[in-house]
């Protein structure tokens, strides 16, 4: 029970390894709050998580997130975890990168998390821990990753910006990086026919020592611990939860 009493938010909670992070979140005691955009899996989410609450909030919406944050401030007065999770995938070479992916993803995966983690951290004090999911593709090379892969370089860039900056106030900031997991992520590649995502996928197995995909629990347990007192000495640390990929693949 290592979140008992601690109120925890998990932007991007309603799918893939941010429902995971809010399921063992609840399962430790944390009161639990999940964002995401999809009502039907917010509801979903909350029912299978009694006690939670879920909130469409497009994080790409400067507006809606201030607002969502002041609303929060209001019921909440303080948050204790913050677990930016909210992402978009895709891919795209050099030569057919389109200014509308690259806005997108910058927009969702660096803007929205950078605006929402100022907006939450003014709710931290002492013993606050926001846990960033990056990716080992905003860390090495990933064929045809240039737009995904630099908006999540840019989100380590940032997590280590707030890690200096919140230390005083005795808030730690953490990253976990994943490799491939088996999230719906993979099958939201808008354009991949059936078979280019199972050759993909293949592909991404084989880059993978450990030869698999992880699971959404395993990113989940790292989160976890990073966001928890077993922690208490860690801050600006990105955690690879990619079965040796970046450092052995
Ligand atoms: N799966 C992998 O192999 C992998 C590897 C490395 C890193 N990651 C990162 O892990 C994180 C979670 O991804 P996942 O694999 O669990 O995929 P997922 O199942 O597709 O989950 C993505 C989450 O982000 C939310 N989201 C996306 N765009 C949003 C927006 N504009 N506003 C608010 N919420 C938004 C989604 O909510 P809606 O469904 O409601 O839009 C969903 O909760 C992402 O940051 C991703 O980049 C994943």
């Amino acid at each position: 029970m290592r979140f008992a009493d601690r109120k925890v938010l998990v932007l991007g909670g309603n799918s893939g390894i941010g429902l995971a992070c809010a399921h063992a979140f609840a399962r430790e005691g944390g009161a639990v709050r999940i964002t995401g955009r999809n009502p039907a899996t917010l509801a979903r989410a909350t029912r299978d998580l009694p006690g939670s609450r879920g909130d469409s909030v497009d994080i790409s919406d400067m507006n809606a997130t201030k607002n969502y944050f002041s609303v929060l401030e209001r019921e909440w007065d303080n948050l204790d975890v913050l677990v930016v999770n909210a992402g978009m995938g895709g891919f795209s070479t050099v030569d057919d990168l389109a200014v509308d992916y690259w806005d997108e993803v910058h927009a969702i995966n660096l803007r929205g998390c950078v605006f929402a983690m100022q907006q939450a951290a003014r709710l931290m004090g002492e013993g606050g821990a926001i846990v960033v999911t990056g990716s080992i593709g905003g860390h090495a090379f990933v064929p045809g990753n240039l737009a995904y892969g630099s908006a999540k370089a840019g989100l380590a860039f940032s997590m280590r910006q707030f890690a200096g900056e919140l230390v005083e106030r005795g808030i730690r900031v953490n990253m976990v990086s994943p490799g491939p997991i088996e999230t719906p992520l993979l099958y939201r590649n808008p354009g991949m026919s059936e078979d280019e995502v199972a050759a993909m996928r293949k592909q991404m197995v084989a880059a993978v020592p450990m030869k698999r995909m992880g699971r959404p629990e395993e990113v989940a347990a790292a989160v976890l611990f990073l966001a928890s007192g077993e922690a208490s000495f860690i801050t600006a640390a990105n955690l690879f939860v990619d079965g040796g990929a970046v450092e052995i693949g």
